[in-house]
């Protein structure tokens, strides 16, 4: 009878044990603030085709990300103290990318929206962003009010609060892709009429390209905020990224990189 109690403890001990061993390998949750501090490194989801928040400047074969969301994202890490790793994909993946775990945060100039912000978690917003029309700028005058875009062929990115708007209002000849510069590419060789785009990124495609440029409408309201998004619940690292957003606005230093940004993409894109 005592061999059998002691053979039980022991089997007893030896489970505890393994349990314990199992658990500390699988428990730390790899994109939450500690399993990011664990491996050293933050992982940016983003999209760079979008300047001036995030676009590639080539030097020879490397390529170089620039633009106002990869220096948020700089001074994210190293608040944190870790790497900065920057993972470039469709703006379309961003969100299913951040949900499999595959990145750890997304800055992309993404508004936070009803829709998104169910399938993931977003910090305190660090921009207001506007959606506006681009054109070949021969046709200016052509499109004075929404209504006047009704059935044109129209590009937006796709996944974008753009596609959304353009699919609800505007008809349905809408071309959605992938990327930004292919867009600007097809509305320059008229296989489309019109982008309808964030403010931002449409102005830096007309200030890059001389035949481009951008009509506001005071009927198109704006498109949202722009904030960081995380994995749903994943709120000690968003804890850490709302200071690291709260101390870049105090001190005005978003505002200094959209000057520096702007001048910057004119000069590399042109
Ligand atoms: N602001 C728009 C949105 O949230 C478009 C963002 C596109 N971003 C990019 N990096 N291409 O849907």
């Amino acid at each position: 009878m005592k061999n059998k109690i002691k053979i039980l403890s022991i089997l007893f001990a030896l489970m505890l044990i393994f349990t314990a061993c199992g658990e500390n390998s699988n428990s730390v949750d790899k994109n939450s603030l500690e399993g990011i501090k664990a491996k050293e490194k933050i992982v940016l989801g983003t999209s760079a085709d979008y300047p001036p928040m995030e676009w590639i400047i080539f030097e020879g074969s490397t390529e170089n990300y620039v633009g106002v969301d990869i220096e948020i994202a700089k001074v994210i890490a190293k608040d944190l103290g870790v790497e900065l790793e920057i993972s470039n994909r469709d703006f379309g993946g961003l969100l299913t990318a951040l949900n499999a775990g595959d990145i750890d945060m997304v800055l992309a100039g993404m508004v936070k929206d009803e829709e998104r912000a169910k399938e993931v978690d977003f910090s305190n917003a660090y921009y207001d962003g506007g959606q506006v029309v681009l054109v070949r700028d021969e046709d200016v005058e052509k499109y004075k009010t929404p209504d006047d875009l009704i059935d044109k062929k129209i590009g937006t990115q796709l996944g974008t609060t753009q596609q959304k708007y353009a699919e609800e209002h505007f008809g349905k000849n809408i071309t959605s892709m992938d990327s930004n510069m292919n867009l600007v590419m097809d509305l320059k060789n008229r296989s489309l009429d019109m982008l309808f785009m964030s403010e931002l990124a449409a102005m830096q495609f007309a200030s890059i390209n001389e035949d481009l440029e951008v009509i506001k409408m005071d009927e198109i309201p704006g498109e949202g905020e722009w904030c960081v998004a995380v994995k749903k619940g994943n709120q000690e690292l968003l804890d850490e990224i709302n200071k690291t957003i709260e101390k870049l606005l105090e001190s005005k230093q978003i505002d200094k990189w959209f000057d520096e940004y702007i001048e910057l993409s004119k000069d590399q894109l042109e």
